[in-house]
């Protein structure tokens, strides 16, 4: 068994739940969220989301916080350990193997978009929304995301900060900046969601979001939103795992957990709020996909007075966010390379932010000469899908979602129960039962049907 060369530890309760934070709240909520919202007809979709994600993604962050904190090393190690001891079969090295593998996956093409995010910090603080209409702002995005020159350039510098970040070693570097610009960015958020309760396209906005429209819920639109919940709390690719494996005996994870959950949806609704008021004042479609977030908002930039403080304080903790969520999909894969490469941790994180840029390439011409590509057609599977969509549904309908069905199955059945109550700090609280039978049923149930209904139907 090998040892973690350079064992990190946070220096407080306080430090791990802002990087945890940090790593839940990015693109996922205010990028992803409305975009598949939107793609999946609205209040339906969102509130399978809020559901599962209390149901079944916030037991399953318990869990594999717990299972970092117990293994005490890179997903991949800890799970080479706890099956060691556990003489459990060696099936359950996949949620090491499967995390670390989706976590560089979703590296690969998350960097993109960040790229994305830092570009248009330069478009607000140039000024370039100045009067922005819905045409101009769809103009912007697609003369951006059509060059590739750009677009990689700015995915550079995007993974030049992240890999700057992890060579540094995570706990030093990144508490500072989560404490500050996280609340920062919610306050923004907030603030933009009450601009849009002023404009026409509001009412609709609601209605969009919130009417439950059982006609559209179908079993793509359950797995999207499971999915969607998984990666927006940042479960099941081991970054969560890696932070519990530099986590104090003494914190209550359970309470950490219930609280990066929380704050994660609250900022994906309000991300919501912002935006689809937007999309029906301008006529936009709410399905029109990943562009969404970045040709909406320039709007109401360009329209509000001091759109141009504003807008580029926005982008530039969007970026921030993004960047705290990078780190932590960047740390598994570099952790665990350091416990095998005895080189230094600085020349490993370079290494593999290299390769994961490589692998980035074909998210960046999805949009441009790759757009009408679709890689799996000849399988007859994913068939309308650009390498983005593949990357992005493999990774988010397929790995999350086993990688966190076999973390509930391994803790909830696999662990003794004494054993988890004692490791959780739980002897006797009456959230454990229930947390426990949601890892040992529901989230497995839940999963389970789901998968079997989408080959089903
Ligand atoms: N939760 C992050 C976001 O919402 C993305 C992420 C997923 C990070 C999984 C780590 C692990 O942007």
């Amino acid at each position: 068994m090998t040892t973690p060369v350079a064992p990190q530890q946070w220096s407080s309760r306080f430090a791990f739940l802002m990087a945890a934070v940090g790593s839940a709240v990015g693109l996922g909520n205010v990028w992803r969220f409305p975009y598949l919202a939107g793609e999946n007809g609205g209040g339906a979709f969102i509130l399978i989301y809020a559901v599962t994600t209390l149901a079944i993604a916030l037991p399953i962050l318990i869990a594999e916080i717990l299972l970092g904190r117990m293994g005490r090393h890179s997903p991949i190690n800890a799970m080479r350990a706890l099956v060691a001891e556990n003489r459990a079969a060696r099936l359950w090295m996949l949620i090491g193997w499967g995390g670390t593998l989706g976590a560089f996956i979703v590296l690969s093409y998350y960097s993109v978009i960040g790229g994305w995010a830092l570009k248009y910090v330069e478009l607000a603080i140039t000024g370039a929304f100045a009067g922005e209409t819905d045409a101009a702002a769809a103009e912007h995005f697609s003369a951006f995301v059509s060059t590739p020159g750009s677009v990689f350039v700015w995915q550079a510098l995007f993974l030049i900060i992240t890999v700057g970040i992890v060579a540094a070693g995570v706990t030093s570097g990144i508490e500072r900046a989560v404490v500050l610009l996280m609340p920062l960015l919610f306050v923004l958020l907030a603030g933009m969601a009450v601009y849009a309760t002023t404009t026409d396209g509001f009412g609709e906005a609601m209605r969009f979001m919130f009417a439950f429209d059982l006609s559209r819920v179908k079993p793509d639109t359950i797995l999207a939103a499971i999915g969607q919940g998984f990666f927006s709390v940042s479960v099941a690719l081991g970054a969560m795992m890696t932070y519990g494996a530099y986590l104090g005996r003494d914190v209550s994870i359970g309470r950490s957990a219930v609280f990066i959950a929380v704050a994660d949806t609250t900022v994906a609704i309000l991300a919501g709020i912002a935006i689809f008021p937007l999309v029906f004042t301008y006529g936009l479609e709410p399905s029109s996909g990943p562009g969404l977030t970045f040709i909406t908002l320039p709007i109401a930039f360009g329209t509000i007075g001091s759109g141009i403080v504003i807008g580029s304080v926005f982008f530039f903790l969007l970026s921030v966010a993004a960047v705290t969520s990078a780190i932590s999909l960047l740390e598994p894969v570099v952790a665990w390379v350091e416990e095998g490469i005895h080189l230094p941790r600085p020349a490993l994180a370079v290494i593999v932010g290299l390769v994961a840029g490589i692998a980035g390439i074909g998210t960046v011409f999805s949009f441009s000469a790759w757009a009408d590509f679709h890689p799996m057609a000849v399988f007859g599977v994913m068939e309308e899908m650009t390498v983005f969509d593949v990357l992005d549904f493999t990774t988010s309908n397929i790995i999350m979602p086993t990688v966190g069905l076999l973390m509930s199955l391994f803790v909830g059945w696999v662990l003794s129960g004494p054993v988890v109550e004692e490791a959780l700090g739980a002897k006797g609280k009456a959230w454990f039962p229930l947390w426990r039978f949601c890892l040992r049923f529901l989230a497995p149930l839940g999963v389970v049907s789901i998968f079997v209904a989408n080959v089903l139907m």
